[in-house]
């Protein structure tokens, strides 16, 4: 799938052969200063990462896959990556990462970057209609992603493409007692 908008870029899947700018924009998102906010992973661990981890990511998020997730990119000028997100399909029935149990069919949005020079343009709320899309024609009832409460740019980001708070939270790997993320969805 590929959309045109305005704004000199255009929104597409990602292709399996792609995983270099998987790689490189991944590792551009990892030296945000939210970073520690917004992805599990740290710079540290995912630059250390063999081409065969990312030659796998890309073909598992690529176009032409096995339907268990999909990577979105909008690219500018040039080839430039400017912003990314993945929609991983959860089924219902299975546990999810955290160990809670998948009631209906989900898509979980995650890898959530946006270039800083792009933030605010409205190229987030286009990213998030691509990765709808795919969600609703795959079948999917409802899409969910989370976010860290401090994370106040991107819930307000969250916001304006349709999601609500759950009132669900998950308890942050690794964090303290308290610490936890909020879950935010957006039903069919
Ligand atoms: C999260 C991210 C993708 C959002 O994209 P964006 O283009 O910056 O988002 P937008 O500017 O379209 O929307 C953010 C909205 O929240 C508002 N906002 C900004 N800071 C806010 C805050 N602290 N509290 C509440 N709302 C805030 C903005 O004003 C904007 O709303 P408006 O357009 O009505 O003014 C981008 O900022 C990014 O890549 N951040 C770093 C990585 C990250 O945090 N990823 C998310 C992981 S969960």
């Amino acid at each position: 799938m590929s959309t045109s908008v305005p704004g000199d870029y255009v929104i597409r899947s990602i292709r399996a052969d792609e995983w270099p700018a998987v790689k490189e924009l991944r590792l551009r998102a990892l030296r945000d200063p939210l970073a520690h906010l917004a992805y599990l992973e740290t710079y540290d661990d995912a630059v250390v990462r063999p081409d065969s981890y990312w030659q796998e990511r890309a073909k598992g998020g690529a176009e032409g896959g096995d339907g268990r997730a999909r990577q979105f990119v909008a690219e500018g000028p040039g080839g430039l990556w400017l912003g990314t997100l993945t929609v991983l399909v959860e089924e219902a029935g299975t546990t999810d990462w955290a160990g809670f149990p998948v009631e209906r069919s989900q898509g979980h949005v995650v890898g959530v970057f946006v270039r800083p020079e792009w933030r605010g343009s409205g190229l987030t709320k286009a990213l998030f209609a691509a990765g709808l899309e795919w969600a609703w024609e795959s079948g999917l009832e409802r899409v969910r992603l989370i976010v860290h409460p401090d994370n106040g740019r991107a819930q307000g980001a969250y916001r304006k493409a349709g999601f609500v708070p759950s009132g669900r939270t998950v308890p942050l790997a690794g964090g303290g007692p308290g610490d936890h993320e909020l879950e935010f969805v957006l039903e069919r």
